[in-house]
């Protein structure tokens, strides 16, 4: 498919009208992972959206109750359209009530696993005419108790006789059940049919196609002359938007990589033979920590921590990029849960619990146009593309690292000695998780620095000396998590190995919490 250009792979495309749900996202990532691209847009935001002409539509499910008064509601645009339009949940009864049915509050609700079991033929649960019965996902308190004109029941469950509905003329359905959670049996084939079938989009929302068309796009925004500044940290997110640009413009992009002093054992190495060596990347490595730890002399308030090192960062940062002749681009690697809620913000509908400000935000002195290649993308298809790309597996798959790095790993007051002493026992930790086949086993995990001293007897000795506490989570979304619970005899030898080879430490702890109400990191 080397002809096709970026709009054609994202031209054929499905609009997903949030509601609110916390699956939106899901189903989303779950059509683009059926090769169609899709996006989401709010209720209340989505009029231009729908101006460019989605092949169809998918109402998400949310919170509130369609029988209030102030219910939120579809734009009427939705229904005139015509073309295939899937309800889901919240999205199946706002598209019953508004097309003159009734939805009441049911008796029961139904929340968790269900059995449903279809009642007609139909393109979306049933093409080929057999009875079909589904463990399903519901999670409702209200149900669709009379259908609109045009539309017939199609499937039934225990609690809801109506639970999923058709108008197979105009191409519109309904379901009760969620088919994006992994719960729901046959959840992504009904997806697919939906995507496929109904609406008609071909599947070419693929990494390869999204490599190519992205390096074409880019190729005809930056022009033949510009050049590109990118601020690099080693995580997925810039390590991507620096192998493609590369592709796209050669050595007109110029990385700057900030030796902080807060990285992890041999990090700044790594990622220096990564780009320089293996890729051929022009990378600036600039050895800042002294300038950091000396910002950092004295301050304990992680917020403040936070604010110097992203500061400092911006600040060096602006210094180098400013020395480099004929800069044009400033890259950066914004994906699209954060355009997601920059929209939700825009229309006052974002559901933000806690948002992190990468360090390498926009340098604002800087007069340079912005390029974020990975504005349309999902994590995973970010780690997608990057395999597409030929990144290093270690690279994609990666536990996240915080911006501030171990100036939040390391509580109160940051010094040289102390991050020292957290980068061996980090890495001891790390290595024995690899060794065990543990460590993409838990999403997350690190060693954190107790500035406080406990007693221990070493030899014939007594000693005084620091605490280090290991954090290993399981987590989907990072909103929430549980502490993992690794095995006991491997605990103990993670901290045998702490205390006899990590000078000055004399205790190991494991951090049980979970989020919330704790965080995952310390600070
Ligand atoms: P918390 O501690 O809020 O962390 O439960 C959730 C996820 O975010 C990461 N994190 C950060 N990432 N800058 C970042 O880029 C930050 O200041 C920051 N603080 C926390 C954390 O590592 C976890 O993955």
């Amino acid at each position: 498919m080397s002809s096709t250009t970026q709009h054609d792979i994202q031209s054929q495309h499905i609009l997903i009208i949030d509601f609110g749900s916390q699956y939106t996202q899901l189903i989303a990532r779950r059509i683009r992972g059926l090769g169609v691209y899709c996006e989401i847009w709010p209720y209340d935001h989505c009029e231009q959206a729908l101006a460019r002409k989605p092949q169809g539509i998918i109402l998400s499910g949310g919170p509130e109750t369609v029988t209030a008064t102030a219910a939120p509601r579809a734009p009427d645009t939705v229904f005139a359209l015509g073309i295939p339009i899937l309800g889901i949940c919240y999205g199946m009864q706002t598209l019953a009530a508004q097309l003159g049915g009734q939805v009441i509050a049911a008796s029961k609700h139904e929340y968790g696993h269900a059995q449903v079991q279809t009642t007609r033929p139909s393109a979306l649960l049933t093409p080929t005419g057999e009875d079909l019965k589904l463990n399903v996902w519901m999670s409702h308190g209200d149900r669709v108790e009379q259908l609109p004109a045009g539309f017939q029941a199609i499937a039934r469950s225990d609690n809801a006789p109506i639970a999923a509905i058709a108008d197979e003329q105009r191409q519109w359905y309904g379901i009760q059940f969620h088919p994006e959670v992994t719960q729901t049996d046959q959840g992504e084939q009904l997806l697919a049919r939906f995507a496929h079938q109904i609406c008609g989009c071909e599947p070419l929302w693929t990494p390869g196609n999204i490599v190519q068309n992205t390096i074409t796009r880019l190729q005809t925004q930056i022009g033949s002359q510009g050049r590109v500044v990118l601020g690099l940290s080693g995580g997925v997110d810039s390590s991507v938007v620096a192998f493609l640009l590369h592709r796209a413009i050669g050595d007109r992009l110029i990385c700057i990589f900030v030796d902080n002093g807060l990285l992890r054992l041999h990090e700044g190495d790594e990622v220096m033979a990564t780009f320089a060596q293996q890729q051929g990347i022009r990378v600036i490595r600039v050895n800042a920590a002294e300038r950091f730890y000396a910002a950092l002399t004295g301050i304990a308030d992680p917020e403040q921590k936070r604010k110097i090192i992203g500061n400092l960062f911006i600040e060096i940062f602006a210094e180098q990029a400013q020395q480099l002749n004929n800069i044009t681009w400033l890259a950066q690697g914004t994906i699209y849960p954060d355009v997601i809620e920059s929209a939700g913000a825009a229309s006052g509908k974002a559901h933000v619990i806690k948002s992190h400000h990468n360090v390498g935000g926009l340098p604002e002195q800087m007069p340079l146009a912005l390029v974020e290649p990975l504005r349309d993308l999902f994590k995973d298809e970010v780690r997608r593309i990057g395999t597409e790309l030929g990144l290093p597996d270690a690279m994609i798959w990666r536990h996240p690292f915080p911006g501030p790095g171990l100036g939040v790993r390391i509580l109160g007051e940051v010094t040289a000695e102390f991050a020292d002493l957290l980068r061996q026992a980090d890495a001891i930790f790390i290595a024995e998780l690899r060794q065990a086949n543990l460590y993409h086993e838990v999403s997350q995990a690190f060693a954190v620095f107790l500035p406080v001293q406990s007693v221990g007897v070493v030899g014939d000795a007594r000693c005084y000396d620091y605490v280090i506490a290991l954090r290993a989570v399981k987590t989907i979304d990072f909103m929430t998590a549980e502490s993992a619970q690794l095995p006991y005899p491997f605990l103990e030898r993670v901290s045998r190995r702490i205390m006899n080879e990590v000078s000055d430490i004399s205790r190991v702890v494991y951090d049980v919490s979970s989020k919330p109400p704790a965080t995952i990191e310390w600070e």
